[in-house]
């Protein structure tokens, strides 16, 4: 049976609190293969709002429903299924477009979720702890007690590097933009917390002793990403995985030719489309495991109902933040 339900849709692209809206839409009933599932709850990350405004390089059609990653309740499953069942809770398939109440999927592009991990900690961690824990794993092969710099370290992806890299016995240097996250971030795990300024490099090489660091992971770009670079070792490698001064990457010749600095980037998407899936049901297994010790854990700030699109999309645009905005499902709010 078709079941009428909402979801956020943009007709357009551009400034996403104007152009997304709050609609009724289908969620047809699930073939064999298929299963449908009710939203729990979905985080807005930056990539989401990129999307909307045509800037990244997900294009759904339009009209399109956003929401990259989440967390659903399977309440119903085609007569073929046998890997997950009804009241499962699973990831969402990846890119789904997941702001919505609720939607049919092929059973095999679910994940499910483990008891003892908070609905909205799950619904967060297909997309910036699995960045995290890829960048510190897939570039260089860190030895235990190696340090690691990073910038945008109050990020979503910036704690779960401190808190991965706390588990693995790296060390982190973190780079942020306002004073008053040092004692936040260091209470969250980091190892160090300095201020973004001119003079960073110094201060990295005075708080690492001199060691030789061997991996930078940048989201900021321009001069932020460039002092990281030149806080690096010989040989070092500056992993760019975001660009939110929106400024471009600066290489002064002398870095490459002299210190031979490797100018890595790193997109999760082409990650997902490229692994094998038992690569990606192993990474799975080592989050949740994380997660569920507590280990792994993103601040939130708050969470809305579906129906309250702009005011949500308006306060996930905002600077600093002291954590995510999500949406959070009719049961999320009435288990609450
Ligand atoms: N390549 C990939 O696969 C991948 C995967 C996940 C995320 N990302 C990217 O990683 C970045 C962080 O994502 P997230 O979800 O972790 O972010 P988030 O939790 O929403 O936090 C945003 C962070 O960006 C900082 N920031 C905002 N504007 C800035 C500016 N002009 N200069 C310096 N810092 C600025 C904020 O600092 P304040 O706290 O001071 O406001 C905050 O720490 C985004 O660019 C996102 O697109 C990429």
């Amino acid at each position: 049976m078709n079941l009428k339900v909402r979801a956020i849709v943009f007709h357009t692209h551009g400034v996403p609190e104007e152009v997304a809206r709050w609609e009724e839409t289908d969620a047809p009933a699930p073939t064999a293969d298929e299963v449908r599932v009710r939203l729990l709850a979905a985080p807005i990350n930056p990539a989401d709002l990129n999307v909307i405004e045509g800037k990244y390089p997900i294009r759904p059609a339009l009209p399109g429903v956003p929401g990259v990653e989440g967390l659903g309740v399977v309440e119903n499953v085609g007569l073929a299924v046998k890997s997950v069942r009804s009241g499962d809770r699973v990831l969402l398939p990846h890119g789904y477009g997941t702001w919505r109440e609720a939607g049919v999927v092929k059973a095999g592009s679910v994940w499910p979720v483990p008891e003892g991990i908070a609905t909205e900690q799950a619904a967060m961690l297909r997309i910036n702890p699995a960045t995290a824990l890829r960048m510190l794993r897939d570039f260089v092969a860190l030895q235990a007690g190696e340090w690691v710099l990073q910038n945008a370290a109050n990020s979503a992806v910036g704690r779960a590097v401190i808190q991965i890299a706390r588990a693995s016995g790296w060390r982190t240097v973190n780079v942020v933009r306002r004073p008053e996250l040092v004692e936040e971030l260091k209470a969250a795990g980091a190892d160090v917390v300095l201020v973004e300024g001119d003079d960073l490099p110094a201060q990295i090489t005075a708080a690492t002793g001199g060691a030789a660091v061997r991996l930078a992971l940048n989201a900021v770009g321009g001069d932020s990403a460039l002092r990281l670079a030149k806080a690096l070792a010989p040989g070092g490698t500056i992993v760019t995985y975001g660009a939110m001064s929106r400024q471009p990457l600066r290489i002064p010749n002398g870095l490459l030719i002299f210190q031979d600095i490797r100018w890595r980037g790193f997109w999760i998407s082409q990650w997902y489309r490229e692994a094998a899936a038992a690569s990606i049901g192993a990474m799975f297994a080592e989050l949740f495991d994380l997660a569920r010790r507590g280990l792994l854990h993103a601040p939130v700030e708050r969470i809305y109902p579906l129906a309250e699109v702009a005011a949500a999309l308006a306060h996930a645009a905002q600077a600093r933040r002291s954590g995510k905005i999500l949406f959070g499902g009719e049961t999320w709010f009435s288990a609450q």
